[in-house]
């Protein structure tokens, strides 16, 4: 193949960059909507258009997106990997593969500690060293499932748009999605995409000037008077009181809409507690009571696995020796945070893979998984310490990029 060049895409590009995404995205987007995901992409900044070139002509884009990912109390900076595309008539000759690679060169460069990205398939990236990390689950349930002993004390307001500065909303995201794994801190232009929607509905909750939670929902029906359903954009809040009176004021719904649909980690607890969520639906002869459905979450790669370990929160206190390829590294956990040395030669009785350190401490995935999946090289003794050390909530962003 001839020579690939990589350089930051300019103003001049455009026009080529939405001919190529328009082939490898053939989706009814507007040109406009695409020439914006060039030009201002949420998470963009100057360089974030990556074009391949080969003898003068554009081939291939990417962006490469900074972002802040949450860890258990700490963001994590990461590129995102977004918006691969390839011309047609350029496909199959390793474009793609060395696009990625180059934007993880340039993300490893400036100090980001891992690329995240939502896979249009997993086996292509899992050849590039990517992991998954834990799934998402989509409930859709009737209004009338949430309990009505949820709603919110009378001591707690619930209030419309309008009701709270902007700066409120962001602090108490930032917050709440800090302690969390794998939500991202959002910049301006998420935010305002979301103020700027003029469907999205916002429920705020709080207590005398205190913002405690909000809730967002997108009603919808084909015509008026038509069936109307909604999906939720996010439920966020500083406790699980509040939490569930937000589900509760969605459940107050119930006159309007006819059926919610939410993405939830795969540990969220609350849709456990729902009474007849399938109400609007009937079950086959093999499966009863289906309310939901399974989702692939995104696929994440360590670019630094020291600097991670020693930057993200714990939640346990422990000491533990790891090989990881050819390195070995003793982590010592204390008070949330680890401290990463090198090990003695030998000291590790656990071995593993950067792909499955990377499911491990960034993609929420449990060791006692990846120990069932053959992932991990040690005894269950040595699965449940790596648990202690490492389990927390599962991976969940309410962002694709
Ligand atoms: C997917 C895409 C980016 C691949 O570009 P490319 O330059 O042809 O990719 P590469 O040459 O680096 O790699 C091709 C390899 O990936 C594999 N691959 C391509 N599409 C795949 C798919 N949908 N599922 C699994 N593997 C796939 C090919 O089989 C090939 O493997 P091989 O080398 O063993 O034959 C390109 O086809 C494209 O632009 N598609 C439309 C847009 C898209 O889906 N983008 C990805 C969004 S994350």
């Amino acid at each position: 193949m001839q020579e690939l060049v990589f350089r930051p895409g300019t103003a001049a590009d455009v026009d080529r960059l939405v001919e190529i995404h328009l082939s490898a995205y053939p989706d009814p987007r507007s040109l406009a909507a695409r020439r914006r995901r060039f030009e201002s992409p949420p998470f963009g900044h100057p360089d974030c258009v990556v074009v391949a070139e080969r003898q003068g002509i554009i081939v291939g884009h990417a962006l490469s997106l900074r972002m802040e990912l949450a860890a258990l109390g700490q963001w994590l900076p990461v590129t995102g990997v977004a918006t691969i595309g390839v011309a047609p008539e350029a496909r199959g000759q390793g474009v793609a593969s060395l696009l990625v690679r180059h934007v993880e060169a340039q993300a490893a460069a400036r100090g980001d500690l891992a690329c995240v990205l939502y896979p249009f398939r997993q086996g292509f990236y899992a050849r590039l060293g990517y992991a998954p990390a834990s799934a998402y689950k989509r409930v859709g349930f009737v209004p009338g499932a949430v309990p009505r002993g949820w709603a919110l004390g009378s001591d707690t307001w619930l209030r419309g748009p309008g009701a709270v500065p902007h700066t409120q909303i962001e602090a108490l995201y930032d917050g709440v999605a800090q302690q969390r794994l794998g939500a991202l801190r959002r910049d301006a232009l998420s935010w305002q995409s979301r103020y700027a929607d003029e469907r999205l509905q916002w429920l705020f909750a709080g207590v005398g000037d205190r913002l405690l939670g909000y809730a967002t929902f997108s009603p919808e029906n084909d015509e008026p008077h038509a069936r109307t359903t909604a999906l939720v954009g996010e439920i966020c809040a500083v406790e699980p009181r509040i939490e569930r009176g937000l589900w509760a004021a969605l459940g107050a719904q119930r006159s309007q809409i006819t059926r919610f649909d939410i993405d939830v980690a795969d540990d969220d607890p609350l849709p456990l507690a729902l009474t007849d969520p399938d109400a609007d639906r009937h079950g086959t002869a093999t499966l009863e009571h289906a309310y939901g459905v399974v989702c692939t979450g995104p696929m994440l790669k360590l670019l630094n696995p020291a600097a991670l370990l020693a930057r993200r929160g714990y939640l346990g206190e422990r000491e533990i020796d790891l090989a990881i390829g050819a390195d070995a590294l003793h982590l010592t956990v204390r008070e949330g945070r680890g401290t990463v040395t090198v090990s003695a030669p030998g000291a590790a009785a656990i071995s593993l893979s950067s792909e499955a350190l990377g499911a491990l401490c960034v993609g929420g995935v449990r060791a006692q998984e990846l120990w069932a999946q053959g992932a991990l090289s040690c005894g269950p003794a040595e699965v449940g310490a790596l648990d202690s050390v490492f389990a927390g909530p599962r991976y969940f962003s309410r962002d694709p990029f």
